[in-house]
């Protein structure tokens, strides 16, 4: 026992002794790049990695082993070094503190002894440094898969509000055109009418065609940048509901304008024709549900202050009082095929043009009223 001990000690002390020669060996046959960012770092490393060998030969304490080969293999994949290189380089460890055993003084018994101490070392340093390793790998491949997840399903998201606002944004241009193509094909011989459906079926042909290449904008995340231009709102107004015109007729809707003509105001004249167009379709379509006549819509158009201010009215079933509120939010629809984005497109094109927009509903009448800085 007293033998071991001694020999242990002397042991200890050889690789103590031995350690500037050890690293310079190894230093000079390790796989290391002079780029590494721990290159430093490395050559301290590896004069612990041999101070540790004492250590371990006098306690076989391994705490020690697990602590320096956490950081060691936390730094390595820091440096981006695969796993094989790593390897290589704690065997090139092991090698060389055995060939500077075989040129010691030790006896052959001795000799036995010490490599067995050393393999056993070098065995537990190698198994806790892959351990760590590959923990530490596999908890960045589980972040980037979570990362990857995350991103994929923020674009499904987004996808999928483009997707309903591109149903939307399509349904009224192409309802539009259905109307009149079939009026056209009620009323083949009178030319005059049968042009301007021509024309009027063409405009929302253009519309679409403008619609798409929003959308192509859109979806490369890039802004529309519209410039405003000065407009009348009264020409806006009555051409919406000229546009409407197969669908009021359908439904058997009467419409009454009383619009000023001088309406003026600065604006995205696309932009502001779809909130007139989405609030005179979701008038249409209320209208739809009411049974007895009269179904009217009426249209105001007037000056305010500063202000060019429009009412849309119709006199179908109210409001439900809980919807008023969150009328304008995206996704709140009582249709079983709306999208709900109708009202909120409008908010959001009506803000940006610094303007409100707003509703009130009661049993007789519900009127949608937009307010707009009055252009000179
Ligand atoms: N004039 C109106 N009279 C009564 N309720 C209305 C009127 N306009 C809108 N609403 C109510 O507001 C909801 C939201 O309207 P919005 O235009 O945002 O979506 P939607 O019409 O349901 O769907 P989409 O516009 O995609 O067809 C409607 O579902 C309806 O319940
Ligand atoms: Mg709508």
């Amino acid at each position: 026992m007293e033998n071991n001990k001694q020999f242990e000690q002397q042991l200890a002390a050889f690789l103590k002794d031995s350690q500037p020669n050890i690293v310079q060996k190894w230093l000079s046959i390790a796989k290391l790049s002079k780029e590494d960012p721990y290159y430093e770092e490395i050559i301290q490393n590896g004069k612990r990695t041999v101070e540790l060998i004492s250590h371990y030969i006098l306690t076989e304490d391994e705490s020690w082993i697990v602590t320096l080969t956490k950081k060691i293999a936390t730094e390595r994949i820091q440096a981006n070094v695969n796993i094989g290189e790593f390897v290589a380089n704690i065997n090139s460890g092991r090698s060389v503190v055995i060939s500077v055993l075989n040129e010691s003084d030790f006896n052959r018994n001795d000799l036995s002894r010490a490599l067995h101490i050393i393999n056993n070392y070098f065995n537990s340093y190698l198994y806790h440094s892959v351990t760590e390793y590959t923990k530490l790998k596999d908890s960045i491949i589980q972040d980037k898969n979570l990362f990857i997840k995350e991103m994929h399903s923020d674009r499904l998201t987004i996808l999928g509000q483009l997707g309903a606002s591109f149903a939307h944004e399509f349904r009224n241009p192409l309802t539009s055109i259905k109307g009149f193509l079939k009026l056209l094909e009620d009323q083949p011989n009178e030319e005059a009418l049968r042009k301007h459906y021509f024309e009027i079926i063409n405009e929302e042909m253009n519309n679409l065609e403008e619609k798409v290449r929003q959308f192509l904008f859109l979806s490369k995340m890039r802004g529309i940048d519209d410039a405003p231009t000065k407009l009348n709102m009264s020409g806006l107004l009555e051409y919406s509901v000229q546009i409407l015109y197969p669908r009021l007729l359908e439904s058997n809707i009467e419409v009454s304008t009383d619009i000023s003509s001088h309406l003026t105001v600065c604006g995205v004249d696309e932009q502001l024709k779809q909130v007139i167009l989405n609030i005179l379709i979701n008038s249409i379509e209320e209208l739809n549900e009411k049974n007895q006549e009269p179904r009217t819509i009426k249209v105001k158009g007037f000056v305010d202050d500063d202000s060019v201010v429009t009412h849309i009215s119709n006199n179908g079933k109210p409001i439900p009082s809980h919807l008023v509120e969150s009328i304008f939010e995206p996704f709140i629809s009582t249709k079983e095929l709306g999208t709900g984005l109708g009202l909120s497109v409008c908010k959001q094109i009506i803000e940006k043009h610094n303007g409100t927009i707003s509703v009130r509903s009661d049993e007789d009448e519900t009127t949608f009223v937009i307010k707009l800085p009055h252009s000179s």
